[in-house]
């Protein structure tokens, strides 16, 4: 979870280092540190307790005329929130960042009688003095031996007292980019940080060791062999990376929306028909399986939810739907005629990851809807359907799932289609059903004065409710984790129905309660269970499409959306949705962006 990144070269090792770390913040923002050999060669250390902005204060005029380092921003795991337990970690002749989890680092702690060594409480600073045990003037050797004796998640940067300008890497799940450009070696925990200087980088393979310095860098398998690093090249530049005017990431990100459909549909549309040959996905995987096991974390769990109540009725097979971190060790029903679905923005969330490789295991297809290109899971994965949103900065969610839903309804008018559920006619209709979504997003991003607005009553309340029916029900799933992530506000979603069966009791006057009602065949029912709890008091946000009659006086507020497709109706929601989070997040003074407690890649357990 943490951002990790490592620099030798001609320029300010520092500078180079404190911007790579702005950049990776959304990964972690306890505490930071960087760590650099200085004009005589030896190693110097800086690290603090906050965001990157006080650990540039604090090296403001420490550090200069640097040109090599590694840098770290932290997302505490073992050991609490100080300076000491930031890293960089120093032990002996060894200076270490970790991203990752040691699973087994009591043991070894005890093993190798590290107990009076350890200044922090922290898992890495047991690799640093591993290492500095191993090290005997090989590094290779070294950091091969400490590989063998550590299990758990790790990608790891390291220097040697003795090997001033040299940076070594390795990794086990946890990521590692790394890149020669014009400006020096760079390494980090993912792309953000090199894109200011190269286009073209490559992933760091498990086991394998990359070692840095200021004119190349050189990739090893653990038994020696120089390996020829496989050159990828990214398809956004800096821009898609910065606010660009917006005060928050998640604003700017929630307004890409329809430019990111766009990208992630039309490159897949032929004569008007949902068409994967460019992604090389055979028709098979959809045709011969006989049920679909959808897998995810979080927001992509939520589309997943989205795509079952879409899917099941169409395909009329099980379509089920799991959270990575249970599916994963409760022995799912899962054989070789079933296509597991795999959904993740970042393509590292270590759930989901273990939940791809057990599924492998089982002898099922693997399909994974990924965002960020050349990411583990994209790599392990049988097939992948890249969504094209660019990179996601705010730690919450916004355009991943928007693109995430429309790969989903893509892969479910192909599959409709090719098992005959649907005809050509009724796959193009879908296709442009989905398409009249953009513009109805548009028109809700343009609209969002109503959302500034009708949060000054949700922001002093403790609690909201959420409410749908069918789809609506899933939708409000994804609305509640936004508002909860975001303004701090404990916010739950129900099935509407599902209400009178206990949660009702909490319904008491002014307490929010935001009821999606957009399933024409559901209307008047989710008609009903809003006024019950509008005759408890509820304070009623009420969400409809246009055309949508409802008694004056049902719903505090009333928010319409364009007339669609019952099918498309998330998209034009979900921004709504979006909006009241991040409104309520403003209005309570928080960070939108970075909230507390919270990383973008969740890479442990
Ligand atoms: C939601 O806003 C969160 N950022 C979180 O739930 C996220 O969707 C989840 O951690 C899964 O991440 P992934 O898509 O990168 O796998």
């Amino acid at each position: 979870m943490c951002g990790i990144i490592g620099y030798s070269g001609p320029l300010e090792a520092k500078n180079i280092l404190l911007e790579g770390l702005a950049q990776l913040e959304y990964r972690g923002y306890d505490s930071a540190g960087i760590a650099c050999f200085d004009t005589r060669s030896a190693v110097q250390v800086v690290k603090r307790t906050g965001k990157v902005a006080a650990l540039k204060e604090a090296c403001a005029s420490m550090l200069r005329h640097s040109h090599c380092g590694i840098g770290h921003t932290r997302w505490a795991t073992h050991g609490g929130v100080s300076d000491t337990n930031a890293h960089p970690h120093r032990a002996g002749r060894v200076t270490l960042i970790h991203n990752g989890i040691i699973e087994n680092y009591h043991s070894l702690t005890k093993r190798f009688s590290l107990e009076s060594r350890l200044v922090s409480q922290t898992d890495s600073e047991v690799a640093a003095w591993l290492l500095d045990a191993f090290y005997t003037g090989d590094p290779y050797s070294a950091v091969r031996q400490l590989a063998e004796c550590v299990r758990g998640s790790y990608g790891f940067c390291i220097m040697f007292d003795d090997r001033p300008g040299e940076i070594y890497g390795i990794r086990s799940v946890s990521p590692l980019v790394a890149a020669y450009t014009r400006s020096g070696a760079l390494v980090a925990s993912d792309l953000t940080a090199l894109i200011p200087y190269t286009r073209k980088y490559f992933v760091v393979p498990e086991n394998h060791i990359v070692k840095l310095t200021g004119y190349k860098i050189s990739l090893y398998d653990l038994d020696g062999n120089a390996v020829l690093p496989e050159i990828m090249e990214v398809n956004w530049n800096m821009d898609a990376a910065m606010k660009n005017g917006f005060p928050h990431f998640m604003l700017k990100e929630i307004h890409e929306q329809p430019e990111a459909l766009k990208n992630t549909i039309l490159p897949r549309m032929t004569k008007g028909l949902p068409d994967f040959t460019d992604d090389q996905i055979p028709d098979e995987i959809f045709t011969e399986c006989a049920q679909i096991h959808v897998v995810a974390c979080g927001t992509a769990m939520h589309a997943g939810m989205v795509a079952r109540a879409l899917m099941e009725p169409v395909l009329r097979i099980p379509v089920m739907v799991s959270i990575a971190s249970e599916f994963r060790y409760e022995e799912p029903l899962i054989d070789e005629k079933t296509l597991v679905i795999i959904i993740s923005q970042s393509g590292e969330t270590i759930d989901t990851l273990a939940a791809l490789r057990l599924a492998k295991s089982c002898g099922s297809k693997t399909l994974a809807i990924v965002n960020v290109k050349g990411s583990t899971i994209a790599r392990e994965s049988d097939y992948v359907l890249y969504t094209h949103a660019g990179p996601e900065i705010a730690v919450a969610s916004t355009k991943a799932y928007s693109v995430q839903l429309a790969a989903l309804y893509m892969t479910s008018c192909r599959m409709a289609l090719v098992r005959g559920k649907f005809t050509r006619e009724q796959a193009a209709a879908f296709l442009a059903g989905l398409l009249d979504a953009i513009p109805a997003m548009e028109t809700m991003i343009r609209q969002k004065d109503t959302e500034r607005e009708l949060v000054t009553h949700l922001i002093q309340q403790n609690d909201t409710f959420f409410m749908g029916r069918g789809l609506d029900y899933a939708f409000s799933l994804e609305g509640a984790l936004k508002l909860k992530e975001i303004s701090y506000i404990h916010a739950e979603a129900y099935a509407a129905g599902e209400l009178k069966h206990g949660t009702i009791a909490l319904i008491a006057p002014e307490v929010p309660v935001i009821a999606i009602a957009t399933q024409e065949h559901v209307f008047s029912k989710m008609i009903s269970n809003v006024r019950e709890v509008k005759a408890r008091g509820a304070f009623v946000i009420l969400l409809t499409k246009e055309h949508a009659r409802v008694d004056e006086g049902l719903a505090d507020i009333h928010i319409k959306i364009p007339d669609l497709d019952d099918r498309f109706t998330v998209f034009p929601i979900a921004v709504i949705l979006q909006l009241i989070a991040y409104y309520a997040s403003i209005g309570k003074n928080l960070d939108v962006d970075q909230p507390r407690n919270l990383a973008k890649s969740v890479t442990v357990e």
